[in-house]
């Protein structure tokens, strides 16, 4: 894909279903009783992954475009699979799966593409052995055999990684517990899982302590269907959203897009450092907030107060978003830097070091660290080859440094958007001028 220095962005978007919201929706619903209409379901191939495996576990789906109909058959509305379950490029499908499958009584293979077959997975295998389900893996690595076991046991589980793929694999197998099955964090994470359960009507316990927060759910639980709309992607809405705020005359408005708190912190990131973002007609929708967001371009290069350094508890917040404010930070008076991030280095690929290096590529000054890296800026980016290692977000990322460049970028292997944004680039289209 070519991308071309572009003056302004100018429109109204709309976000297709939000990828993390909609893997638990498809998911949930599968294991409530009755059918759940599921609408604004996301397009993204990793939450297809979800809806194949769903599909091998015996679950009925009907799709009417953006609309789904699952068919829910309760706590044992799940059969054995004939063959393998590939989870595709999805680290979510995987882990998220990992908890139901636990809590059943059959065995099934989880397997995935290259990349996820070399993200780590001994994150999820401890605390679902510590459950009482028997997996075998590759050096805990997929593909992983889980040989499920009802009534799995209820434990209290301190999260060594904040990650809330594995609050929630802990949180699905909760379901399948005897008793109380508590998930202690301590750096919060995305709370989706908590959100679509409560909707489904799953009562949970949440608490919070000084320095930590924890979340417990009480098996084994029932629960019935109930219609779920999943709001826009924000995390898709992001690179709009740092192209129009970079562009001095842009004016882009996204409604209907998913503000909850625990994934705004980019938004939040932008306004300091002089960015106008502005988060307007704020309302619940499902249990989860849904607002409208309204960016003007920066008429210079914003001068923040203070160095900006991203770090500790606001990386869970934001993890997804880095690459793209590294992007922006470049731009930025001072620069940026971001650190206690290694986790990207187990993302779809290796983000910390695909990010530095098409930065460089593109003539920006980087250093990197082995939890981060510091940008500096502003600097004027360069036209470049960029090579987004197959990851979905390293190639928007750049995209969007293509548009603030000077000459041509090309994008190589640009097709990975689809795996959580397939009309990213027909909607870069229509909005750029
Ligand atoms: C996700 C959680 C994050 C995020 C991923 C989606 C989720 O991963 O990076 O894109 O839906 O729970 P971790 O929880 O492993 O950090």
């Amino acid at each position: 894909m070519i991308i071309q220095p572009a003056k302004t962005i100018r429109g109204r978007l709309l976000m297709a279903g939000d990828k993390s919201i909609s893997h638990r929706a498809a998911m949930i619903a599968a294991l409530a009783k009755g059918t759940t209409r599921i609408s604004n379901f996301s397009s993204s191939a990793d939450c297809a992954a979800t809806l194949s495996c769903l599909a091998k576990l015996g679950v009925s789906i009907e799709h009417h475009g953006d609309e789904l109909s699952v068919h829910g058959g309760g706590a044992d509305g799940l059969r054995a699979p004939r063959g393998p379950l590939d989870c595709a490029n999805s680290g979510t499908t995987m882990r998220l799966l990992a908890g139901i499958l636990a809590g059943q009584n059959f065995q099934a293979t989880l397997t995935g593409d290259e990349s996820l077959r070399l993200r780590p997975m001994k994150r999820i295998i401890e605390p679902l052995r510590e459950m009482g389900a028997k997996i075998s893996s590759h050096d805990a690595r997929a593909p992983l055999v889980i040989d499920g076991h009802r009534p799995l046991q209820a434990i209290s589980y301190d999260l060594r990684v904040a990650s809330a793929q594995v609050k929630s694999c802990i949180m699905l197998a909760g379901l399948n517990a005897e008793g109380r099955t508590e998930v202690v964090e301590h750096n919060a994470t995305r709370d989706h899982t908590e959100r679509m359960l409560r909707w489904l009507g799953v009562p949970l316990e949440v608490s919070n302590a000084e320095g930590s927060c924890s979340v417990a759910v009480d098996g084994p639980a029932s629960f019935n269907a109930r219609e779920v709309s999943v709001p826009g992607d924000i995390s898709s809405a992001a690179y709009f959203i740092g192209a129009a705020a970079l562009l001095p005359g842009s004016s882009l408005e996204i409604a209907n897009v998913g503000v909850n708190p625990t994934r705004v912190a980019f938004i939040n990131q932008l306004r300091s450092s002089g960015f106008p973002v502005a988060v307007s007609d704020v309302r619940e929708e499902c249990n989860e907030p849904v607002g409208t967001i309204r960016v003007s371009g920066a008429k210079s290069s914003p001068t923040p107060n203070s160095p900006v350094t991203l770090r500790g508890a606001l990386i869970p917040q934001l993890i997804d978003e880095l690459p793209l404010l590294a992007v922006v930070g470049s731009q930025i008076e001072g620069g940026i830097e971001i650190r206690n991030a290694a986790e990207l280095r187990a993302k779809e690929s290796d983000r910390i070091a695909a990010s530095v290096q098409n930065l460089r590529a593109m003539g920006a000054k980087v250093e990197e660290f082995e939890d981060g890296w510091r940008v500096s800026g502003p600097t004027q980016l360069r036209g470049a080859e960029i090579d987004p290692r197959g990851d979905h977000r390293i190639a928007m990322a750049f995209a969007v440094a293509g548009l603030i460049a000077e000459g041509e970028t090309e994008i190589k292997g640009a097709e990975c958007v689809a795996v959580s944004f397939p009309e990213f680039f027909e909607l870069l289209g229509s909005v750029v001028e």
